[in-house]
């Protein structure tokens, strides 16, 4: 029985067991492929988006149970001006490297800024700590937070 999600502002309607983790739901079903899949366990927060404009880990998430709630993707973030901020911040800084682990990375930081407009470095370390980077980007993480948190001001 197809499942009625909120996605990006867009009511979707999505084939999908209710058990289906909502990571794939989004990258094999509604082909929103920029959320990323690591561990598949909680651990890594390359799959992170926001149901509710909190920071979930979708491969363990169940599509069931974000039914009727609002999702968030890498795709949507944009669409207010803390995640423009957060995107531009993340361009004018060069954060990426690989870029594997950036959506996630960019996902938790618009959360964090939306409930903490002006995170100290603890703030943001606190923050962003399930979202690992084997690249080693944490350094350009923390300054584009700080960066887009200024140009919100
Ligand atoms: S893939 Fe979900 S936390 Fe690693
Ligand atoms: S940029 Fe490569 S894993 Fe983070």
């Amino acid at each position: 029985m197809a499942i009625q999600l909120e996605i990006n502002g867009k009511q979707t309607a999505l084939d999908a067991p209710g058990e289906m983790p909502l990571l794939w739901a989004l990258r094999d079903l509604a082909n929103l492929t920029g959320t990323k899949y690591g561990c598949g366990m909680a651990l890594c927060g390359a799959c992170t988006v926001h149901v509710d404009g909190a920071p979930v880990r979708a491969c363990v998430t169940p599509v069931s149970s974000v039914e009727g709630k609002p999702v968030t993707t890498i795709e949507g973030v944009g669409n207010d001006a803390v995640g423009r901020a957060v995107q531009a911040a993340w361009q004018e800084l060069d954060v990426v490297q690989c870029g594997y682990c950036q959506s996630g990375q960019i996902m938790s930081a618009a959360a964090l800024l939306r409930t903490n407009p002006r995170p100290t470095d603890e703030d943001i370390d606190g923050a962003m700590s399930g979202n690992a980077c084997r690249c080693a980007t944490y350094v350009r993480i923390r300054a584009a937070i700080h960066r887009a948190a200024q140009a919100l001001a």
